[in-house]
C-alpha cells in the first residue's frame, strides 16, 4: 500500500491501493474516534458503491447512515448541503461523528463543506471514486458549492482527516470521466515535473499515477495551505476552464475544461513570448491522446468576460497561471483589461473554432 502524510496543519494519510474500499472502516479506525459515519454519495456511486462501504464501516464497529443525491453539478449547492446538514441532525451524529464523501470532486466539496459547518467541524473521510477526485480534489481541503455567478464561489479550507484511494474503482469510470483526471494529471506535470510529463508520454496507466500525483499535490498544499502563493499554480488551466464550464451551462465536464484551459494558457504564453516553443504542441498532443477536448467554439472575448467572475481576481488585478517551460509553470498577474488582449490570440487556434 502506498501512504503519502500530507503535513498540513492537522496532518493525514492518503493511503492508495487496490480493494482499499472494502477496508475503508478498518483503515478509518486509524484516523478518526467516533462511533457513527454519514457517507454521502450520488445516486450513480451510491448504486454501485455504498453498500460496500457501508458494510466496512459497519463491520469496524460504525454505525453507518447515508445521504444519497443526485449526480451532477447542478447539485453543487448550498440547499443540498442543508439538507445533508439536516439528515445528519435527523440521525443525531454528535462532535466525534464523521461525515464521510464517497464520490467524485461534486461530492467531496459539498460533504467537506457540510463537515465544516455541521456542529462547527467534524471529521470527514474522503473515499473518491474518480481519477480527478483521486488525484486533486480529495487532497487539500478545498470545499465548496457554486453560487449562480460561479463556480466555487461559497466554501472554506478544511482538510480531511484521511484520503482512500481504491484504483480498482477506475474500472467502472466512463471514458470521458477517466479522460478529465487526467487533465488534472497532466496539469501537475506542468505545473512542475518534467519526469510526470514523460510517464504520460510513455502510456503510464492512470490508476499508476495517483500516488505521484498526490505527492506533487500534497507537496504543494503544504507548503502554501490556504493558496497566498505557490497553491495558485494549481489554477493552471482553471480561471479559463471554469469560464467554459460556465459558458456552455455546466454541459461540459470540469477536466475538458481545464484541459482547453491549460491549451489556452500555454499558447497564449507561448505567443506573448512568457514561454519557450514547443510547450503548447507537447501539451496539446497529451491531451488528445488522453481523449481530451483541444478546442472550443467560445471566443477569447467570451471567455474573458467569463473569467472576470473568477474568484482570483482581486479588485482590477487577476492572477493566470502561465506554463514557461516544459513541467514549469508561473504566476502572471495582470490588470483585467489585460486578459482579453492575452487570450485573443488563441483564437481560430484553440478558440473560437467551429463547432
Ligand atoms: N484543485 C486545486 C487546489 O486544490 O488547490
Amino acid at each position: 500500500m502506498e501512504s503519502i502524510n500530507v503535513r498540513t496543519g492537522i496532518p493525514y494519510e492518503a493511503l492508495v491501493e487496490r480493494g482499499l474500499l472494502d477496508r475503508a472502516g478498518e483503515l478509518a479506525r486509524r484516523a478518526v474516534k467516533g462511533r457513527r459515519v454519514m457517507i454521502a454519495a450520488d445516486e450513480t456511486v451510491a448504486g454501485l458503491y455504498l453498500g460496500r462501504a457501508e458494510k466496512s464501516f459497519a463491520r469496524a464497529g460504525f454505525g453507518a447512515a447515508s445521504f444519497v443525491f443526485p449526480p451532477g453539478e447542478g447539485s453543487k449547492r448550498l440547499a443540498v448541503v442543508e439538507k445533508m446538514l439536516m439528515e445528519a441532525d435527523r440521525r443525531g451524529l454528535t462532535r466525534t461523528d464523521c461525515f464521510v464523501s464517497l464520490g467524485g470532486g461534486v461530492t467531496g466539496d459539498m460533504t467537506g463543506l457540510a463537515a465544516a459547518l455541521y456542529l462547527r467541524g467534524v471529521d470527514f473521510i474522503q473515499i473518491p471514486t474518480t481519477l480527478l477526485a483521486m488525484v486533486d480534489a480529495s487532497v487539500g481541503g478545498k470545499t465548496a458549492v457554486n453560487l449562480p455567478s460561479g463556480k466555487n464561489l461559497c466554501g472554506t479550507f478544511y482538510q480531511p482527516r484521511m484520503v482512500l484511494c481504491d484504483p480498482a474503482l477506475l474500472n467502472t469510470l466512463p471514458s470521458p470521466i477517466l479522460a478529465e483526471g487526467m487533465a488534472e494529471v497532466i496539469k501537475h506535470g506542468a505545473i512542475c515535473s518534467p519526469a510526470l510529463l514523460d510517464r504520460i508520454q510513455s502510456g503510464a496507466a492512470a490508476g499508476e499515477l495517483i500516488a505521484d500525483n498526490i505527492r506533487i499535490k500534497s507537496g504543494i498544499v503544504e507548503r502554501d495551505e490556504r493558496e497566498s502563493g505557490e497553491r495558485k499554480l494549481l489554477n493552471l488551466g482553471h480561471t479559463f476552464g471554469h469560464a467554459l464550464e460556465k459558458l456552455s451551462g455546466y454541459s461540459i465536464y470540469h477536466g475538458e475544461g481545464v484541459a482547453v484551459g491549460i491549451l489556452i494558457a500555454a499558447y497564449a504564453a507561448e505567443r506573448s513570448g512568457r514561454c519557450e516553443r514547443g510547450v503548447f504542441d507537447e501539451l496539446k498532443r497529451l491531451l488528445q491522446a488522453r481523449g481530451l477536448p483541444v478546442g472550443t467554439p467560445f471566443t477569447a472575448a467570451e471567455i474573458a468576460s467569463g473569467a472576470m467572475n473568477d474568484k482570483k481576481r482581486a479588485g482590477d488585478q487577476l492572477t493566470v497561471v502561465l506554463p514557461e517551460r516544459r513541467g514549469r509553470s508561473a504566476l502572471c498577474r495582470i490588470r483585467a483589461e489585460e486578459l482579453e488582449p492575452l487570450i485573443a490570440c488563441c483564437d481560430g487556434e484553440v478558440t473560437g473554432l467551429c463547432a
